[in-house]
This record gives structure tokens, C-alpha cells and sequence, in this order.
């Protein structure tokens, strides 16, 4: 066997520069790019190079992410995509942390401080970013070394020896498409230099859940358009023909000439793309003669200089970077293959005419001759005009040496024969006798994809015909509506649900946007002319985590008004629960006071619907009222009288946007799995969480069991306060019995494709029909058992829907009754609350798959609070929670709720779909010795158990000596024997002077009076006010009505103090505790 390492491939770091530790590595200007052979993993595979009858040893490939897809019975090696991502494609978080710290890894490996601080202080960091924000970010040195990394690993490109050299253009921080724009004619420039072609990157920000993607729509950021002038004609360049339709239905116009520079297709933010022209001096072109042959040049051939990829995905570090442009320089073969193949510009015929060459048979080998010929020219042609171009043997040498130089630096480099043999000659180079390993090393370059207008599943070809009746004047009939902006943030959907709804409306007659509200940029405020926000709150008067980061910026922005000029209107609708009292609606409140403060000006009053009385009437009243209002403001551009409006509201058009489904079997052999499309449905990471152990630790009063419930799940991260949200599923009995009512029983168990009426695309002569994200390909069975809960009521919309379907007319007359009369719904809702009591009530209604799937609610997750700390080791969590039972008055039917009575039923090491939900204010204080009073009754008790473990666990770790603050617990349940929960526990932590105080308070138990947490404040109001006096921290978990009957308490009590000592008491101690951050709560009303 001849050695292979061949020391002179490599540039090697200047003998000063190396030190002692330093030796077992390769250095390609400083960076760190390999190590040497005899320290790489083994179990290598032998690969020959037949055309010098070498061997090498590739061990790269046991360290790959994935295949290119062969099985054992057949091999992909000539599919040109094999898994392109998919468009929006998601990492889940466990991949995503897994890949991003491998890339550290890699990278601080390369830099030569692997395990050093630096590393360790980095992941750290990266840790807290993504807790944060859900997802990782670069700096600029590891997101070079993951462009150069992509470029190394990219298995179809011969051009890699160059991998460590090339520059990244940053363009994270771009929001328009203007900025892309000026960026990508940066990068062109540079590229360009003169003719002396060099390789350069531009990135663009990353793909994030729960934002709009930035894409560029062209294949390559330079490329010349094609037409279909009739069935048989075209003229330009055949690959493009699709594409340039749609920048000319976007209102680009082409000269229709052979070399029409397109223009880029630009999209930030998931809003509508923009066109831009690349000015003409950025464009290096070449007129492509031939060295010998005079006629040639009557072909009137061309080609451009900087090949530039745009339409690939960088797989890194855990991130998809969906929008990169990146290019090398040209190899001769690739623009031959351009300017001959049938499906580009198709020259071969007549450049034989020219060449006058004999094609009367194929034995001529006249194709061959135009082939070398073409080929000559291009490389004669690019050489005369100084601009860079390889000649394939010459890259075909190059890539041989980056093979021998990987073998030695890194064991090996994943690559695709069939892509690295040159497209003729093939066999004269050494590459073709070269065996090759193919698979995939991340970072990498990855096909994905192509975007599509308004996010929606749509073919190019049918867009355009959809869309091209309203094509005409498109951009200018746009642009001169004013321009409108709803922002959402919304935790569990329905303020996401509801913007769109208002979206439909405004985009009538406004140009309309809807993002969440994460996505409103305080910079570029004055862009819009109309804000509207539909905001819910969350957590302890919280925002939802869609608008975390708005949140954050009002935090942090109290200054701004100097910015903003008051021609900016906005409204806003808040959705909120009164019940939490003085934090209802409290993060639309605040969002309210910011703007008012930052001088935008108030264009109809803030409206907070409560979800307790009627809150669609209050919203769709808002949403009517502020229509009308922005209407007459902005009455100069957009002409709608108020008789239009109310035709608008009375017909409810803009409502439903979804009104007809319809099926057909799916061709795909099966549908994704659950967690993945639930994840994919409500913008969530969720993940697989195993029941390992449920245990009854009390009853309550109707002696439904109350649980303690353990999970695992890979890779936890938690910390007491923290909560859990969980998907059930609905029982296997309702599922079978709703079955059994449906019209289309033979196909429950088929998967399906769904597809809903688009009614902004669709007329009474043409429908169209696109898929969405709600309905998944699935079986009716899984639908109705995964994704559509057949326990919660039936909302006034879906009734009206149902009352079309009772065959008897009585039925029929008294649903519709109901759908249209708020008050009967309401009271109808509690004997009739879920589909099941209603089809066992309505016997008429005949039901197809379809309608019932429009009406049925989404699955939605169920929160729980978290009971337990986390043990590395075990990767384990715990909840408390009770089965929720009830009974209808009208006939006595017993009903139980979905989730609990789920996960009380499900089997031990059933999995389910999960996922931590970080809780920010409901955490312990930092400070040890600070009091602490916990406060809560029934189930109420789940987070504080968090608490006092995590307090137990701190004093056996800690020294004795360590200064803890009092632990006070004041908890209310019914009765001592059935439901005061973890009392063994609580006895042996007040034994062990961990729990100081304990208040039980009883409210059914025959040897105790009757009393509830409120009167132990009372009772204990001393000590109470002692500690709150010495600093402590209050925690209230459970019921609203507790919640704010606890916080009377509190007030009074200090009242009374004052009172008695002849002082009157003018301030709000609960206020005041709130302010400091001493004052906690995890509310939950069921
Ligand atoms: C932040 C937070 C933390 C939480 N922590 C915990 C916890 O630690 N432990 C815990 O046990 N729970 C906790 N919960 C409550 C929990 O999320 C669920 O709400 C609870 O388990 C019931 O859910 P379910 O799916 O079983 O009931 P669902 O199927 O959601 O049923 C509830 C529905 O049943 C209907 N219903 C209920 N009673 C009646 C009636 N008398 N008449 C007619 N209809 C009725 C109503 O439509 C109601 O909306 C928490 C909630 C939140 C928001
Ligand atoms: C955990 C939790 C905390 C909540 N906290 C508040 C609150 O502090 N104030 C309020 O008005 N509503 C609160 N709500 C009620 C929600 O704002 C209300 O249910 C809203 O309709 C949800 O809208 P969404 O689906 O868009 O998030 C809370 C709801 C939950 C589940």
C-alpha cells in the first residue's frame, strides 16, 4: 500500500507558532482544521483509487449525522434531492441542543481551546439563550468557521481544496428586503473583484419557531430568465421559465432577449417578496468566442462569471440558516452543459451547424465535438477576459490532493461520485477511478424547499393562475393602501386565532401584515401607519412567550419618546380572565401605557375581552368598532361607507376562513408522527415523556383520586416554579363512539390527505384548495383521537354548522336557536358540554368527517405545575393533580375531564407529548435568608413541594452554619384523612425545622371548624406580618377566588395593625409587595 500522507498538501501552521500540545494537529492559517491520522476513530473502510492503485483508510464517515437514504436493497447515488428539507421545517430541541454543542465542540476544537473556560463559560451561555429564546446564536468567528465547515463537508462540490477561504458577508441584522438587497450587491462586488473571482457567503437570520422565514427566491443570485413564447418556442435560458413568470406576475417586466439578467426575489419576515434589478456594472459577464472558429461568435453566446447558490440551507450548529447565498468560481464543464442541454438553452444543433459539423448519425460523434469544442471556447473565452474559471482536469487534481490532504487531517471527506466526476472526460481524470464515500457531516449545505407566496402549501404553476386575474397593478394598487400592522401574542391560540380573523377584515382595504408580536421592531415603528395588537396575558400577568421579547424591549425602552412621531395610530384588544383580578388583561395594559408613552397616538380605546362573560362578543365588538374608526381616519385612501361595514359584519364573511374540508387518500405510505405535527400545529418544541410512576396520595370530596405522577423524559431542564404542558388524548371509548355516528364510516383508519377551501382565491366558477397546518395527513380515528378535542364544548359557530346537519327539523330549530342566543348557549353549555353528550342528545344529526372536524375545537395542552427537582441522573418529573369529575344537572350524565382523567388511566410507560414551560417570577428568592410564606389549597400545593425539596436538598448539600430564612406553609384542603396532601412529608420537614410553620386549614372535616387559608392569616397574623416585615417572599398557587380572597387577607391585617396603634394605613401592602417582586402566583381555576 503507497502512503497517503503526503505532507506538502498541507499548510502548516510557522514553527514558532507551535507549542507542545499543538503537534498532533494540522493548521491551516492559524485554524486549527484537523488532526492527524493515528489519533482518528477506527474502524475504517478501505477505499481504492484504481487509476494509481492506491489505497486509503476513510474513517470520517462513523462520525456522520445521516445517509443519502440507500437501504440495503437499493442504492440513491444518482437522485438529485434526496431529503430536501421541508419548507418551515423545524429542528426538534432535542436535536438542536444535541447539534449545537457538538458544533462547539468542533469549533472551540479548531480554535485549540476544547474544554478550556472559554468553551465551557460559551455553552453555558448558549444554554441560557435558548431557554430564552428557544433557539442558538452565533457569534460572527463560529458562524465563519460553520461556513467554511458547510463548504468542507459539502459532498457534490470538486472545488474544496479552497474551503478555508472565503468571506462571510453577516446579514443577521437585516429586517427589509432593501437591506438584503444592498448586502447581496455587496457580496457581488466583491465576488467580482475585477475578474479575479473570489468566494463569499452571505447569511442571512436563521430560521426561528414562531417567526417568518427571510428567503431569496431565485436558484442563484445571478441567472438569465427563460420565456415560453409558444408550445414549441422559448427563448432564454429553459430552467428559469417558471420562475421568471412569477417575478413578471410580481411586476417585473423582461426584455425577452436570450441574456436577461433576472432580478432577485427578495423576502424578509415571511411578508410578500420584492423584486429588485442587480445594477448592470455588478454583472460580469463573458461573450463566449471560439479560440480558432471565426462563426462561433455569430452564436451570440454568453455567460456570467459568479455562479452563486441561493437557494440552499445551512444545517448548523443546531440552526437552519434558510437564506444564504454563497459562491466559488466556474468550472469549464458547468456552463457547457448550460449553453447545450436540452432543458437550457439547448445550443447543441446549432452549434454543429456552426462548427459544420456531419450529424447525420450518431457515429460521427458529432455531439462530442460540440461538446470539446463549446468547451474550448468557454475556457479560451473566460481567459481572454481576466475572469477566473478552472478547466476540469485541473479541478479534478485539485480535488484529489483536498481527498489525500482529508484523509490525513480528518480520516476522510463524505463525497458524491456521480456529482465530483466531471460531465465529460470524466474518465481521463483521476477522479474517476477514485472510490468515494457518500453521507452527511454537519454543518452542511442542504436542499430545501422553494418558498411560497403567503406561507401557504400552493404549487408555483397554480399561484399564478390563482393569482394572476389580481395581478394587474398589483404593486401599485398596494402600496397606495395604508399600511396596516396586527401584531399577536397569544399562549394557548386564541389570540392568534383571532387575529387572523381581523386580518381577513383589514386586508380588505388595508396593505395588512400579521406577525407575533416578538416581531414588532421599535426602530422601524414608523413604518406602519395602523398598529393593531391582540394580546392575551399568561404566567403572573405575564405575556404570552410570543411576545416575551416585545416585553423585554418595553422594559428596557422607557425613554424612546424622542423617536416616534404621533402620525403613528394603533388600537389594542386584550383577551384575559377577570378572575386573576388586578392582573387581568395586565400585559395588554402595559403594552397600552408604552405606547401611549412613546407618543403613538390612540386610534379606539384598549378592549379587554373576558373570557369568563361572552369574549368573542366583546372581541368581534372591538374589532367592528376600531374597523369603523380606521376607517375614517384613514378615509383618504380608502373609500368604505358605514352601510358596507355593517353588510360586512351582519354576513360574518370575514370570519370563518376556513368553511369547507374536504379528503382523499393520501399517497404518502404514512403520516408523520404525532409529537412532530402536534409541535408543528401550535409552534411548540414538544417532547416524548414517559409515565414511570403515578401513585393516590388523597381523595377528593366526590373521592376521585388525587395523583402523584412521575415522568422522564432524555435531557431535562427545569427548575421548581417551572411548569409542564401536556397533550392527551381523547378516550379510546368517545373516540369509537363518535365513530360510530359518522356518515363515512368505511375509512377510519386510512390516512388521509386534507385540504380546505381557500375563500380569498375562490369564485363561483373555480375553487382552490391547499392544505393546512391544522389537519395533517391522518386517519379520521387519529384525528379524532390526537388532534381535536371531543371533550370541550362546542362553540356557537360550530352549532350553527351541526343545526344544518340535524335531520330532524325540530333538532335543527332548536340548535340554531342556541348558536344565535349568547345567554341559552351558555346555560345550554352545562348539561350538553362536549360532542359526545350532544350526539347522544341529538340523535338526528348525521355527521360527515368534514363538518364535524370544522367544528370540533383544537387539541390544546394542559398545564401542571411542577411537584418535584431535578436529578440529572434520573432525568425525572413530577406533578400532583386530581381527576376532574362532574355531573350535569338536566339528566345526572357524569363527565370527566380530558387530561387529568388521561393520565390517570394511561398505562405505566405509556409516552406521551409534553414540554417544560419556564415560569420567570414564581422562583424562590436568590436570597437564602429571606422568610418565605407559601399560601394555597388543594392541588395548589404542587409547585411548593418543588420548593421545599429544593430547599431540603440545598441544607444537606451546604454547610449547617448557612443563614436560611423561615419556611412558612399555609395550606387549605378539605378534610385531614382525604386530601391534606403530602402530610407525612410535611411532619417530617417540620421535624427537621425545614418547614417552621405550618398552618393546616380545613373546610369539611367534622373534627376541625371550619376554616380556610384567609382565617389562618387571621389567626397567625402576628407572626405573618413579622415575617412579611422581615423581608419575606409570598407564593399563592391555586384558585383565583383564594388567590383574592388571600390578598384581602393580607391588607386587612395590616389595616388592623396600623389601626390599633392609632396610625391609618393609606398604602396597598400587596401593591407594594409586588412592586419589590416579593409577591408570586400561579393561578389555576380547575
Ligand atoms: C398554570 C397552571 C398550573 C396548573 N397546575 C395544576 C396542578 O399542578 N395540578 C392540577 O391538578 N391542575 C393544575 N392545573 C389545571 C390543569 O391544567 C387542568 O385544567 C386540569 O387538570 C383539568 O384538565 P382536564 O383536561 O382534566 O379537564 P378539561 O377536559 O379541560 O375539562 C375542563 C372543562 O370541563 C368542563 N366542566 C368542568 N366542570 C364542569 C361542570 N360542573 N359542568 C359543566 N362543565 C364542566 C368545562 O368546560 C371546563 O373547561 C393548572 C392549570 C394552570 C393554568
Ligand atoms: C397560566 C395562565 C395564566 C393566566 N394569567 C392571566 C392573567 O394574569 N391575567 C389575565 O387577564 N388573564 C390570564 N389568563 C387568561 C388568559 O389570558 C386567557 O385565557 C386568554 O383568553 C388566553 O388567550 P391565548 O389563547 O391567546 O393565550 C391566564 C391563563 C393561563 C392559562
Amino acid at each position: 500500500m503507497k502512503s497517503t500522507n503526503n505532507g506538502n498538501f498541507l499548510i502548516k501552521k510557522p514553527a514558532n507558532q507551535v507549542n507542545k500540545s499543538d503537534k498532533n494537529f494540522y493548521f491551516d492559517n492559524g485554524l486549527k482544521i484537523g488532526v492527524k491520522k493515528d489519533l482518528q476513530t477506527k474502524c475504517p473502510f478501505t477505499i481504492h483509487s484504481f487509476s494509481d492503485d492506491r489505497t486509503f483508510s476513510e474513517s470520517l464517515h462513523t462520525k456522520s449525522a445521516k445517509g443519502i437514504g440507500c437501504s440495503e436493497k437499493f442504492c440513491k447515488g444518482s437522485i438529485l434531492k434526496t431529503q430536501s428539507l421541508k419548507f418551515n421545517q423545524q429542528k426538534n430541541k432535542q436535536e438542536a441542543i444535541k447539534e449545537h454543542f457538538e458544533f462547539l465542540d468542533q469549533y472551540y476544537e479548531s480554535i485549540n481551546k476544547k474544554t478550556s473556560t472559554f468553551h465551557i463559560d460559551r455553552i453555558n451561555l448558549s444554554d441560557k439563550h435558548f431557554r430564552k429564546t428557544g433557539t442558538f446564536y452565533l457569534t460572527f468567528s463560529e458562524l465563519e468557521f460553520a461556513v467554511k465547515t458547510s463548504w468542507r463537508n459539502s459532498a457534490r462540490c470538486i472545488g474544496r481544496i479552497n474551503w478555508s477561504n472565503i468571506k462571510l458577508f453577516d446579514g443577521r441584522n437585516c429586517t427589509t428586503t432593501k437591506e438584503m438587497f444592498d448586502l447581496l450587491c455587496q457580496h457581488i462586488r466583491y465576488a467580482n473583484n475585477g475578474g479575479n473571482i473570489q468566494s463569499a457567503i452571505t447569511v442571512f437570520r436563521q430560521r426561528i419557531n414562531g417567526m417568518y422565514d427571510f428567503r431569496i427566491w431565485n436558484s442563484q443570485l445571478i441567472n438569465y430568465a427563460g420565456y415560453q413564447l409558444s408550445e414549441s418556442e422559448t427563448i432564454g435560458d429553459k430552467s428559469q421559465i417558471e420562475f421568471t413568470r412569477i417575478c413578471e406576475s410580481l411586476g417585473w417586466k423582461g426584455k425577452r432577449t436570450e441574456h436577461d439578467i433576472l432580478p432577485l426575489v427578495l423576502q424578509a419576515n415571511g411578508n410578500a417578496p420584492d423584486i429588485y434589478e442587480i445594477p448592470e456594472d455588478l454583472i460580469v459577464q463573458v461573450d463566449i468566442l471560439h479560440p480558432k472558429n471565426e462563426s462561433f461568435k455569430k452564436l451570440q453566446l454568453k455567460w456570467f462569471g459568479v455562479p452563486a447558490v441561493s437557494s440552499m440551507c445551512m444545517d448548523a450548529a443546531g440552526i437552519f440558516f434558510n437564506c444564504v447565498a454563497f459562491n466559488g468560481w466556474y468550472m469549464n464543464t458547468e456552463i457547457g452543459r448550460d449553453l447545450i442541454e436540452a432543458n437550457r438553452y439547448n445550443k447543441l444543433n446549432l452549434i454543429a451547424k456552426v462548427l459544420n459539423l456531419d450529424i447525420s448519425n450518431n457515429s460521427t460523434l458529432w455531439k462530442d465535438e460540440v461538446l470539446l469544442e463549446t468547451n474550448k471556447a468557454i475556457l479560451y473565452s473566460f481567459n481572454k477576459a481576466g475572469v477566473t474559471i478552472v478547466d476540469l482536469h485541473s479541478a479534478a487534481e485539485s480535488f484529489v490532493k483536498h481527498y489525500e490532504n482529508e484523509i490525513v487531517l480528518r480520516g476522510g471527506t463524505p463525497a458524491d461520485w456521480v456529482w465530483i466526476n466531471p460531465s465529460m472526460s470524466a474518465h481521463i481524470t483521476p477522479i474517476f477511478g477514485l472510490e468515494m464515500l457518500n453521507y452527511v457531516v454537519k454543518p452542511y449545505f442542504e436542499y430545501q424547499e422553494m418558498p411560497k407566496l403567503q406561507k401557504k402549501i400552493i404549487k408555483f404553476k397554480t399561484l399564478i393562475r390563482c393569482i394572476k386575474p389580481f395581478l394587474t397593478n398589483f404593486r401599485s394598487k398596494i402600496q397606495n393602501r395604508p399600511k396596516c400592522s396586527i401584531y399577536y401574542a397569544s399562549q394557548t391560540g386564541k389570540a392568534k386565532d383571532f387575529s387572523n380573523k381581523v386580518f381577513n377584515l383589514y386586508n380588505k382595504s388595508f396593505n395588512t401584515k400579521v406577525m407575533p408580536l416578538n416581531e414588532l421592531n421599535l426602530e422601524r415603528i414608523n413604518d406602519a401607519e395602523l398598529i393593531l395588537i391582540i394580546a392575551s396575558t399568561t404566567g403572573d400577568g405575564e405575556s404570552p412567550s410570543n411576545g416575551k421579547i416585545f416585553e423585554e424591549k418595553i422594559h428596557q425602552n422607557s425613554n424612546l419618546q424622542s423617536n416616534m412621531k404621533n402620525t403613528v395610530k394603533f388600537s389594542i384588544l386584550g383577551l384575559g380572565d377577570k378572575t386573576y383580578g388586578e392582573n387581568f388583561g395586565a400585559f395588554p395594559k402595559l403594552i397600552h401605557s408604552f405606547f401611549k408613552s412613546i407618543g403613538l397616538s390612540e386610534m379606539y380605546p384598549l378592549m379587554i375581552a373576558d373570557q369568563m362573560e361572552n369574549e368573542e362578543n366583546t372581541m368581534l365588538s372591538w374589532l367592528k368598532q376600531s374597523f369603523m374608526e380606521s376607517s375614517k381616519v384613514f378615509s383618504e385612501k380608502i373609500k368604505l361607507q358605514e352601510n358596507e361595514i355593517e353588510k360586512m359584519f351582519s354576513t360574518k364573511l370575514f370570519i370563518n376562513t376556513i368553511k369547507k374540508l374536504r379528503f382523499s387518500p393520501c399517497k404518502e405510505s404514512s403520516s408523520s408522527s404525532v409529537i412532530s405535527n402536534l409541535s408543528n400545529i401550535n409552534d411548540k418544541n414538544l417532547r416524548n415523556f414517559e409515565i414511570i410512576h403515578r401513585e393516590i396520595i388523597g381523595f377528593r370530596q366526590d373521592n376521585e383520586p388525587i395523583l402523584r405522577l412521575k415522568l422522564r423524559c432524555k435531557d431535562l431542564q427545569y427548575s421548581p416554579g417551572d411548569h409542564i404542558e401536556i397533550f392527551a388524548e381523547n378516550a379510546k371509548e368517545n373516540v369509537n363512539f363518535v365513530l360510530s355516528r359518522l356518515n363515512n364510516s368505511q375509512i377510519h383508519d386510512e390516512i388521509l390527505k386534507f385540504e380546505v377551501l381557500d375563500e380569498s382565491f375562490s369564485n363561483n366558477s373555480s375553487e382552490f384548495w391547499l392544505s393546512d397546518k391544522k389537519y395533517p395527513n391522518m386517519s379520521i380515528r387519529q384525528a379524532l383521537t390526537y388532534y381535536f378535542d371531543i371533550n370541550k364544548p362546542i362553540s356557537q359557530d360550530g352549532l350553527k354548522i351541526l343545526a344544518n346537519k340535524a335531520i330532524n327539523e325540530k333538532e335543527k330549530e332548536l340548535l340554531k336557536n342556541i348558536s344565535e342566543d349568547w345567554k341559552e348557549y351558555e346555560l345550554w353549555k352545562k348539561d350538553y358540554p362536549n360532542l359526545v353528550a350532544v350526539l347522544r342528545k341529538y340523535l338526528s344529526l348525521s355527521l360527515d368527517v368534514e363538518s364535524l372536524l370544522v367544528v370540533l375545537p383544537q387539541m390544546k395542552s394542559r398545564f401542571y405545575s411542577i411537584s418535584s427537582i431535578l436529578n440529572n441522573q434520573k432525568n425525572e418529573v413530577e406533578i400532583t393533580f386530581a381527576i376532574l369529575k362532574y355531573e350535569t344537572k338536566i339528566n345526572g350524565s357524569v363527565y370527566y375531564g380530558l387530561c387529568s382523567k388521561f393520565l390517570g388511566d394511561s398505562e405505566i410507560g405509556k409516552v406521551i407529548s409534553a414540554e417544560i414551560i419556564e415560569s420567570k417570577k414564581f422562583k424562590l428568592p436568590k436570597d437564602l435568608s429571606l422568610p418565605v410564606i407559601l399560601i394555597g389549597s388543594g392541588t395548589g400545593i404542587a409547585p411548593f413541594r418543588s420548593f421545599w425539596i429544593q430547599r431540603q436538598s440545598m441544607l444537606q448539600r451546604k454547610s449547617t452554619d448557612l443563614n436560611i430564612g423561615d419556611f412558612a406553609l399555609i395550606y387549605g384542603c378539605r378534610e385531614k384523612e382525604k386530601d391534606l396532601l403530602y402530610s407525612k412529608e410535611i411532619e417530617n420537614l417540620r421535624a427537621a425545622k425545614i418547614i417552621n410553620d405550618f398552618y393546616p386549614a380545613f373546610s369539611r372535616d367534622p373534627n376541625f371548624p371550619k376554616e380556610y387559608v384567609q382565617d389562618k392569616i387571621y389567626e397567625n397574623k402576628e407572626r405573618i406580618i413579622e415575617l412579611i416585615n422581615r423581608g419575606a417572599h409570598i407564593y399563592i398557587c391555586g384558585r383565583s377566588d383564594m388567590s383574592n380572597g388571600v390578598t384581602k387577607a393580607i391588607n386587612q391585617i395590616y389595616d388592623e395593625k396600623l389601626n390599633l396603634s392609632g396610625k391609618v394605613n393609606n398604602q396597598d401592602v400587596i401593591k407594594i409587595l409586588k412592586q419589590e417582586n416579593r409577591f408570586h402566583q400561579d393561578i389555576f381555576n380547575s
